[in-house]
């Protein structure tokens, strides 16, 4: 979603905005804007559409002037995308420029009073209204920083804003509440960002702004405050994610790279956590005592992150013979939920900043739960506010659509599990030991997957069926939660039509919708399902569809009746959801590859989902 940079310091702040923005294109945006001060002015350009536009449009910056400066990408929610709605929004004096991620649920009424004071307003954002308000409540004297501690008094709803005033000319000001901001830390020369990944090539160095703080920042300086004025310490966060792991290092999109990624990105999530056959979970305070008492485990996420807590269940349940919910977080949080001490929350965000997933996590955590976050952006919003973190160590994920973000978060769930069911003894010590040795094989396995052979292999199929219109996906048990994934993956990327069911439901009314040359991938690799599916996939030919399947090497029947067999690495059957996640993610990608869609960042999407 919206994404936010400011620099101050001595270079021209204009191209290192926009090589800030060019970094914070991942999280989505459909337009984008500078604001820099010179000379006791204000100097603005906007463009509508990719960055690259409005870096022609200023010549990568060298026409905008100044030292000091904010930039935006916006996604739209109040307004079109067009240049009016761009930030940064400018008071109607001049003085005051504004770039704001979030929502400012009281906008309406503050607009309307303003109005009545004679302000004009230019655009439809609720961000506008807040640089009016600040000329409004500002007194001319320089003190941005009592004006900022009024405003946050005014308004209602979430935002993270980066400020520039004409009349403190290298100050950059910043404050949040509800939306994530940090400040970078440089050698002459400090930043805002909505994340690290904006300011990564100039600081490891960053202070993580708390909810209702504000920054001061000029060159040499940054001071915190919190929402009366009063001075705050804050630590200082090193992040020692390395610049080359945000870039596509020679991969032709990012989500190939991370597709890429996922061997080491396995191992780092597995291996810190395994000692000789024991887990280890330093990081979560999964005492004796506590694991005794717990009767049962809620997995809370969105999209992917839900899908990751669908197979986490499955384990769960199995392994440690207690009930296992797993909820959408929009839906979690309307739902006036069953929850206390005994049980555990388990909240699942790659970004750890999705806004819904946030809201779940203080829901559960208001009504008495235990929560353990599974984040892979370290000290974001969940990741600071859950009882415990386990970090999944995946490193940046750029593109908007998850790939090792989805299959570290697999990992991080079965670490939990397997910990759960070794205290309450419902896992045999020969299951545990070989579980144990399935999870450190995973990365070679993956690693596997993807030499060219095997990537030959899945091109072909997608390659086949790339002008396809719709394709389903079935499977049972971990499959079925395989299969959800495997066509979000599809959707979002290549806008095909791809929707999972439960093979078994088919039957119930679905199979209405195949007719001859209907796709469906189905996923086969829970062995003791084998007939059932085997039933389906005939139920499927009968009616003239088309079926390719991916499946488990030992499942030597399966290819007399499909039209395709993709086989994963033999593996467990509780592990196969992350090598079949590999296989779905290629298929996707190829597909939306060979349809020619902007892969990275496909169209109304958003990686960073910080608004409800
Ligand atoms: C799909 C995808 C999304 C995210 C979802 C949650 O490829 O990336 O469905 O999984 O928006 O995001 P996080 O995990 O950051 O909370």
């Amino acid at each position: 979603m919206c994404g936010i940079i400011g620099y101050t310091g001595t270079k021209q702040a204009a191209p290192v905005l926009l090589g800030g923005l060019k970094r914070l294109e991942y999280r989505g945006y459909d337009s984008s804007g500078i604001a820099t001060v010179k000379d006791g002015k204000i100097l603005t350009a906007k463009a509508k559409g990719k960055i690259a536009i409005l870096d022609e449009k200023i010549s990568g910056g060298t026409k905008l002037g100044g030292t000091v400066g904010i930039g935006h990408t916006r996604w739209a929610t109040h307004g079109v995308p067009n240049e009016a709605n761009a930030h940064p929004h400018r008071s109607a004096d001049g003085r005051f420029a504004v770039v704001h991620n979030g929502i400012i649920e009281n906008f309406f009424d503050i607009k309307s009073e303003l109005t009545a004071l004679g302000y004009a307003f230019a655009s439809d954002t609720d961000t506008e209204t807040v640089a009016m308000l600040l000329q409004h409540l500002y007194r001319g004297d320089g003190d941005v920083l009592s004006t900022i501690c009024a405003l946050q008094k005014r308004l209602c709803g979430s935002y993270a804003i980066g400020i520039v005033c004409a009349d403190t000319p290298d100050v950059l000001y910043a404050v949040r509440k509800d939306n994530p901001l940090v400040v970078g830390l440089g050698n002459g020369e400090n930043f805002i960002a909505s994340d690290v990944t904006a300011a990564l090539e100039h600081t490891h160095d960053f202070v993580l702004l708390g909810d209702g703080e504000t920054a001061r920042i000029t060159p040499d300086h940054a001071e915190f405050f919190d929402a009366d004025g009063k001075p705050v310490k804050k630590q200082t966060t090193h992040i020692d994610w390395d610049i080359g792991s945000a870039e596509k290092s020679g991969y032709a999109h990012f989500m190939l790279k991370e597709i890429f990624d996922q061997p080491k990105a396995l191992t780092d999530t597995l291996r810190p956590r395994i000692h000789g056959d024991k887990i280890v979970l330093d990081d979560i305070d999964f005492d004796s005592k506590y694991l005794d008492s717990l009767s049962a485990v809620d997995i809370v996420g969105c999209g992917s992150a839900y899908h990751a807590g669908i197979v986490g269940k499955h384990f769960i349940e199995k392994h440690c013979k207690i009930r296992v919910n797993c909820s959408l977080a929009s839906e979690y949080i309307y739902s006036d939920p069953i929850t206390g001490g005994d049980v555990l929350t388990v909240i699942i965000s790659q970004s750890g900043e999705t806004a819904d997933t946030l809201a779940a996590l203080r829901l559960a955590k208001s009504r008495g739960s235990r929560t353990i976050a599974v984040v892979n952006v370290v000290e974001s919003a969940i990741a600071r506010e859950a009882d415990g973190v386990l970090y999944t160590h995946a490193g940046p994920e750029i593109a908007v659509a998850t790939t090792k973000g989805y299959t570290t978060q697999v990992a991080a769930l079965y670490l939990i599990g397997l910990k759960i069911a070794e205290r309450k003894r419902t896992v045999s010590d020969v299951k545990y030991k070989s579980l144990i040795r399935e999870l450190l094989a995973l990365s070679d396995k993956v690693r596997s997957q993807l030499s060219d052979e095997n990537i030959a292999a899945v091109k072909k199929y997608a390659d086949r069926f790339s002008s396809h219109k719709c394709v389903f996906f079935i499977g049972r048990g971990t499959d079925y939660a395989a299969s959800l994934e495997g066509a979000l993956k599809l959707k979002e990327i290549s806008y095909i039509h791809a929707e999972a069911y439960a093979a078994g439901e088919l039957k119930h009314g679905t199979i209405s919708l195949i007719e001859n040359g209907t796709v469906t991938l189905a996923l086969v690799t829970q062995s003791a399902l084998y007939p059932k599916m085997e039933n389906n996939i005939k139920a499927v030919k009968s009616r003239e569809g088309t079926i390719l399947a991916v499946s488990s090497p030992d499942n030597v029947k399966i290819a007399v009746h499909t039209d395709g067999l993709l086989t994963i690495p033999e593996c467990d059957d509780d592990v196969s959801p992350v090598l079949t996640a590999v296989v779905l993610q290629l298929f996707a990608y190829y597909i939306a590859l060979g349809r020619g869609c902007d892969i990275d960042q496909p169209r109304n999407l958003a990686k960073s989902v910080t608004v409800e």
